[in-house]
């Protein structure tokens, strides 16, 4: 099938890299990659998951839906070729972006996925090509890439084509260190056009939210800000945190660093670290128990666990990613002595409310 768009051969894939390298050069013009802490693990991960997935893995995906759909619903290919550009567009980036909140929301409540997207989240600086840094079978399974396939097999390639450009803009703006948005909140008077613009689409801002290490910040939310393009389904499904700044800290409380072979090929390669998430056989230690914590509290924020698998009890220490809970933020104003549930029961977190004391009779 052929890929033109607006009469071009591959115009996505040369404004595909057109966009890499005009962010590659900013990056590069405002110190940030010299400046660098990344590993040599790092550099392979991101790299080499960018290569993978865009000669390999894409490709692949795409091929095998094509020769599927041709053996098996022949009469369907390119049905939808006469619609417009303009009708094909919004009906594939929507479609594209709600698959993706899901899969990408999906990666942080399920154990499994999460052990696939967790290298996406060890990164400790930003930049874009830390949004190719996932495990490969984290992105064979992605079923954005599929529906690329699909949409083309019924005759929308260059509403794809031309999709893929706009997203790739968005998605690599909003991974950059270069952050684009910080002019929209400088100045006051914007500051109603910056509500518009991010009420719509990803903004650096609130996507390194995503990416920070702690909520205790106040700014990030690991579990929340899920959207990819667009920020509408986080409004929608209630995962949405607008604050306009940025985090301090990126990355994973207690990351072990596994190898990035482990990292890159799991399940296929296991981490030989017995206290990653990657290792073989490794399980979450449930660490709820009945009493609550008698506990000195000095002013300041703090995390409570309501998972339940936190080694800290009653704090949180990020045992939460890959389940459906996150830790409560609580602020302690003056120094005190509080009496925070550890049984996850209570029904006025994080204190303890009697609710792992059986039922009184009568
Ligand atoms: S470890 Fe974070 S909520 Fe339990």
């Amino acid at each position: 099938m052929e890929n033109t768009l607006f009469g071009i051969e591959n115009l996505d894939t040369y404004l595909v890299l057109g966009i890499l390298v005009v962010f590659g050069v900013l990056e590069v013009m405002a110190g940030y990659l010299h400046r660098s802490q990344r590993t040599r693990s790092d550099w392979i991960q991101e790299m080499g998951g960018f290569f993978a997935l865009s000669v390999l893995i894409k490709p692949a995906i795409v091929v095998a839906v094509l020769s599927i759909g041709k053996t098996f619903i022949p009469s369907y290919i390119g049905v939808f070729g006469q619609w417009s550009l303009w009708l094909m567009l919004p009906f594939y980036l929507l479609i594209d972006d709600v698959l993706q909140y899901w899969y990408h929301r999906s990666a942080h409540e399920y154990e499994w996925l999460w052990k696939l997207h967790r290298p996406h989240h060890q990164a400790e600086e930003m930049g874009f090509f830390v949004s190719y840094r996932n495990a490969a079978l984290y992105y064979i399974l992605m079923p954005n890439i599929w529906w690329i396939g699909i949409v083309t097999f019924l005759g929308g390639g260059a509403g794809v084509a031309l999709g893929l450009i706009l997203k790739q803009l968005v998605i690599i703006g909003a991974h950059s260190p270069t952050k684009w948005d910080r002019l929209l909140y400088k100045y006051k008077w914007l500051s109603p056009i910056t509500s518009i613009v991010e009420r719509i689409i990803i903004t650096p801002a609130f996507h390194f939210a995503h990416h920070g290490k702690s909520m205790k910040d106040g700014i990030s939310d690991p579990n929340g800000n899920y959207g990819n393009m667009f920020s509408i389904w986080d409004q929608l499904f209630g995962t949405a945190k607008f604050t306009r700044r940025f985090p301090m800290e990126l990355g994973l409380v207690n990351d072990p660093k596994e190898k990035w072979t482990a990292a890159y090929f799991y399940p296929l390669v296991t981490s030989d670290k017995p206290e990653s998430e990657l290792a073989k056989g490794f399980k979450k230690q449930d660490s709820r128990i009945e009493e609550p914590s008698n506990i000195h509290l000095e002013a300041g924020q703090y995390l409570w666990c309501q998972c339940g698998y936190s080694q800290n009890q009653p704090f949180c220490d990020g045992s939460h990613h890959g389940t459906k809970s996150k830790p409560l933020l609580f602020e302690v104003k003056k120094a005190r002595s509080m009496r925070l549930c550890n049984c996850k029961k209570t029904g006025s977190g994080p204190f303890c409310d009697d609710s792992h004391l059986p039922p009184r009779n009568g």
